[in-house]
């Protein structure tokens, strides 16, 4: 085979493989976790925060849920190329993270995260406590989508914890301040 023809399928080939993790991303987004998303954008406007930090955004597809209605800024550890309707962006940080992300950039922000921070496919009991403190050291409040066996992790970092909708037999938003 000749070498550019090689080399030219093979960057192809790479970018076929990106594009099919975003479509994936995308068909997830809209099957399951865009009215998820629904919800905690409603939730954040409504409680009158200017901002929402959402960690473990993916491609950020939802950002189209706040287009004129809130700032948004993502932040995930496997980004590629990130969804930008408009101005918004995103952080290619894992969470915790001592990087970009400071410790006092995001006091007024509220955190949100749809099947990210503590789900047990990422982290077990030790670090999911580690990222609730974080959480709690670095956003004024956070709304997670969690199964509902990490309430009583919550209950041990955040003075208050609101059950603020029970979604199904697994998981449940938690508002944590
Ligand atoms: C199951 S996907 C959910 C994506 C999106 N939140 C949604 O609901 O459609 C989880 C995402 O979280 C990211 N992730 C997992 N742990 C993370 C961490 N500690 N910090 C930042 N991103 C993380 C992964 O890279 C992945 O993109």
């Amino acid at each position: 085979m000749k070498k550019d023809f090689k080399k030219a399928f093979k960057n192809l080939e790479k970018y076929r493989n990106e594009l099919l993790r975003e479509l994936n991303s995308l068909d997830h987004v809209l099957e399951c976790s865009l009215k998820n998303y629904d919800f905690m954008i409603d939730f954040a406007v409504k409680k009158d925060f200017h901002e929402v930090v959402d960690i473990g955004c993916a491609y950020g597809h939802q950002t189209e849920l706040c287009r004129g209605r809130i700032n948004y800024i993502g932040v995930d550890r496997e980004l590629v190329n990130f969804y930008i309707p408009y101005e918004c962006y995103c952080l290619p940080e894992g969470y915790p993270t001592d990087k970009t992300l400071s410790h006092n950039q995001f006091k007024t922000s509220l955190a949100i995260s749809n099947l990210c921070i503590g789900w047990n496919c990422y982290v077990d009991e030790k670090e999911a406590k580690k990222q609730f403190k974080a959480l709690k050291r670095d956003f004024k409040a956070s709304l997670l989508y969690l199964p509902k066996d990490r309430e009583n992790i919550l209950k041990k970092v955040f003075k208050n914890v609101e059950k603020v909708k029970d979604d199904s037999e697994i998981g449940a938003f938690y508002y944590c301040y």
